[in-house]
């Protein structure tokens, strides 16, 4: 589905992103995890379109689609939910969601909202409300929401589990599980290394711009050179 070889994006003199390959096959449950800064969400971002790379080439569906903008990979069924969620805070739970789905025909909108309101039982019940006035796991949710109304092949996510309480890291986790039980294909950023190797098939850990290891999550969990990414939760600064 997703195949990407030799990246490497930079900002400016900074290379944040060194000749990463990274591919994600069919219903595949891919996790991309490593110390802050490392590159992770340059990496999304450049599979999303969001930043153009100075070498290497993203392949999704067998197609180069390499410097593509974002509209373009969204219609052919590629996805980012960014990280911090950004919803639209003076529009409703609805029209955010309706606003996911621009890129699919009129017609199936309506079933793509039922859908979500069977899948996020908690915004069934604030459909009218105000994005602004959800909680942070509220609004996770419905920024992944608004990413599945493409009706998306590849569903990416950039740490969906940040700044939220305990017990809503559980919530978004359960929803991944529920995704992958659709057979979905989803590739996450996450910092929660341990968690992101339970529900993963596949993760790949990225370091100072480099991958530096790719495996099952007992494969990697087991990898000595990554134990510090296994201890605590997040390293701090
Ligand atoms: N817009 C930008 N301009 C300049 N440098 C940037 C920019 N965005 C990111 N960087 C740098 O690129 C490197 C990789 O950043 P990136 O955001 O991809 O890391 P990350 O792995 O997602 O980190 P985090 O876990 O903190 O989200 C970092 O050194 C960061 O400071
Ligand atoms: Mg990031």
């Amino acid at each position: 589905m997703l195949e990407v070889s030799g990246l490497t994006t930079a900002y400016g003199e900074i290379s944040a992103l060194r000749e990463a390959n990274l591919s994600v096959g069919s219903g595949e449950v891919v996790g991309l995890i490593g110390p802050n800064g490392a590159g992770k969400s340059t990496l999304l971002n450049t599979v999303a379109g969001l930043l153009v790379p100075r070498v290497g080439r993203v392949e999704f569906k067998g197609r180069d689609v390499t410097g593509r903008p974002p509209e373009e990979l969204l219609k052919a069924g590629l996805a980012l939910v960014p990280e911090r969620r950004r919803i639209f805070v003076d529009l409703s739970v609805e029209e955010n969601l309706r606003i996911g789905g621009v890129t699919v025909p009129a017609a199936e909108r309506g079933d793509l909202l039922d859908e979500m309101a069977e899948l996020f039982p908690v915004l069934r019940d604030k459909w009218t409300t105000s994005a602004g006035y959800l909680s942070g796991g509220e609004a996770q949710q419905l920024a992944i929401g608004r990413a599945l109304m493409s009706r998306p092949q590849l569903l990416m996510m950039d740490e969906p589990s940040l700044g939220l309480a305990p017990i809503l890291v559980d919530t978004v986790f359960e929803l991944i599980e529920a995704l992958r039980a659709q057979g979905r294909t989803l590739l996450i950023v996450e910092q929660n290394a341990s968690r992101m190797l339970e529900v993963a098939d596949r993760a790949y850990v990225l370091r100072s711009g480099q991958m530096v290891a790719e495996g099952t999550g007992t494969e990697l969990q087991s990898d000595e050179r990554l134990f510090d990414l296994f201890v605590g939760n997040r390293p701090s600064g």
